[in-house]
């Protein structure tokens, strides 16, 4: 009753003027100012986040984008697991028709699984409304956003331009799929401007690409310089918003065109799910969306449920990792069996000042190089008992990885090198525990180095 009682008045106390109407003319809940932001560190915000209108992320993260319209009065939105919608009889079916053929979308409803279902449809309005996006479409995992986003916006005979430290099945598509079809790429060093404006070629070249944070090095490239090149040459933007998180950065309120995300990692958050997202204008995503129709990527309405329940604790979750984060990284900088530590929030790392004018919070993972060889910095994870070793990142759960041992372990020494890629280097990708108790799991097993 209490609950109830809470949300009746929560919906009283939205500011229409600062929301938009939905088309059943409830209010959505929009996002809040950059002064009204939560902060991340538990101190003053480090950098402005322009979102627009009047709610916080974690008020946003719960209830963003959310038209509260349920079958049987439910609070969480249910999964409307279907593969195909009936119609009440033909004049429903015609009405519906034409209805989509004159391209007003407002028909409230769906008539095929593979081209949107209702349980999607809210995680996509939520995402929206997080990254302050005119909408927002899902996929069934963040390489099939970025495959399908590629694929539907290139023809052949054009270009783009990618930077050098990304994810590296992003990176494959590109160079060879992409290749075959005629598209071409060109990867240049994250960070430098100079070579990013140069790879542009006119008329051609119709993306440029980067992930901001990036994996592993989490380098961090300037929203705001990219947006600047990019539309002084005619050029789109797409960035790979994953390790940033909805929380900690808004590329598009930097002038950037898409924000795609592995909603696998920090959306989601619990590692039990894949999917992907894209967000941007509404008449691209609108675009998008219909080529998701064609290509087939829709994520299955149960993952869908998963990741909206997931999405309303992502702002709690993110502060938690954001603020242990910095702990572990200003530790293992301090500890004399650490060579060199790379986390955007310490004054040490290259990108700290791009970082800072960017990011609300630096997010929840640590790189670091180990002062050992690679078996001896297998040894040190071994020897730690709270984080699992496996790939991914931003669940609840904490995750460790040697690169050299995981994504690179088919490469030969000398080809990871070429990569950046030691032995000695490590992903710590923090989760929700307490960080004492990280900090001392790391302590304990650092010894294992001095033994
Ligand atoms: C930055 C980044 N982008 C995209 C992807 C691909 O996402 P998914 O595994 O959900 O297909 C990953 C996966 O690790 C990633 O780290």
């Amino acid at each position: 009753m209490l609950c109830t009682l809470e949300l009746r008045v929560f919906c009283c106390q939205i500011d229409i003027d600062k929301t938009e109407l939905t088309e059943k003319g409830k209010p959505t809940v929009t996002a809040k100012s950059a002064d009204e932001q939560i902060n991340t560190n538990g101190s003053k915000p480090k950098s402005k986040l322009p979102r627009k209108g009047k709610y916080g992320s974690n008020t946003l993260s719960v209830h963003g984008g959310d038209n509260r319209a349920r079958a049987h009065q439910s609070i969480p939105m249910p999964i409307i697991q279907t593969a195909t919608y009936a119609f009440a009889d033909t004049a429903d079916l015609i009405n519906f028709m034409q209805h989509k053929s004159w391209g007003d979308g407002v028909v409230g409803r769906e008539e095929y699984g593979r081209y949107g279902n209702p349980t999607v449809q809210a995680v996509e309005s939520k995402v929206a409304a997080l990254e302050g996006a005119g909408d927002a479409v899902l996929f069934s995992s963040g390489m099939a956003a970025i495959t399908s986003l590629l694929l539907a916006s290139l023809p052949t005979g054009t270009h783009i331009v990618m930077t050098g430290d990304c994810y590296r099945r992003t990176r494959q598509f590109c160079i060879t799929f992409l290749k075959r079809l005629g598209i071409e790429t060109t990867i240049v060093e994250t960070g430098d401007y100079e070579a990013l404006e140069a790879a542009i070629q006119p008329k051609r070249t119709r993306f440029i690409m980067s992930e901001s944070p990036t994996n592993p090095y989490l380098r961090c490239v300037d929203l705001e310089r990219i947006a600047e090149i990019a539309k002084r040459h005619r050029v789109q933007t797409i960035i790979d918003s994953t390790f940033g998180t909805s929380i900690n950065q808004l590329p598009l309120d930097y002038g950037i065109d898409y924000v795609t995300h592995s909603a696998t990692k920090y959306l989601g958050g619990h590692h039990d799910l894949l999917a992907g997202v894209v967000a941007g204008r509404k008449d691209r995503i609108a675009a998008l969306r219909d080529a998701r129709g064609v290509l087939g990527g829709i994520v299955d309405p149960q993952n869908a449920y998963l990741l909206e329940r997931g999405l309303k604790t992502l702002g709690l979750r993110v502060k938690q990792q954001n603020q242990s984060a910095q702990r572990v990284a200003e530790y293992l900088e301090t500890h004399p069996q650490i060579e060199r530590v790379w986390y955007p929030g310490l004054a040490s790392h290259p990108d700290h000042e791009v970082a800072v004018k960017q990011m609300i919070g630096f997010g929840g993972v640590v790189s670091f190089e180990v002062r050992g060889t690679l078996e001896e910095t297998s040894n040190f994870i071994d020897a730690l008992e709270i984080p699992y070793i496996a790939p991914s990142l931003g669940g609840v759960d904490s995750l460790i990885e040697q690169p050299a041992l995981m994504s690179f372990f088919e490469k030969t020494e000398e080809e990871r090198l070429e990569l950046g890629i030691k032995g000695n280097l490590v992903r710590f990708a923090i989760g929700v525990e307490d960080t004492d108790d990280l900090i001392s799991d790391l302590e304990q097993a650092l010894k294992v180095l001095t033994k």
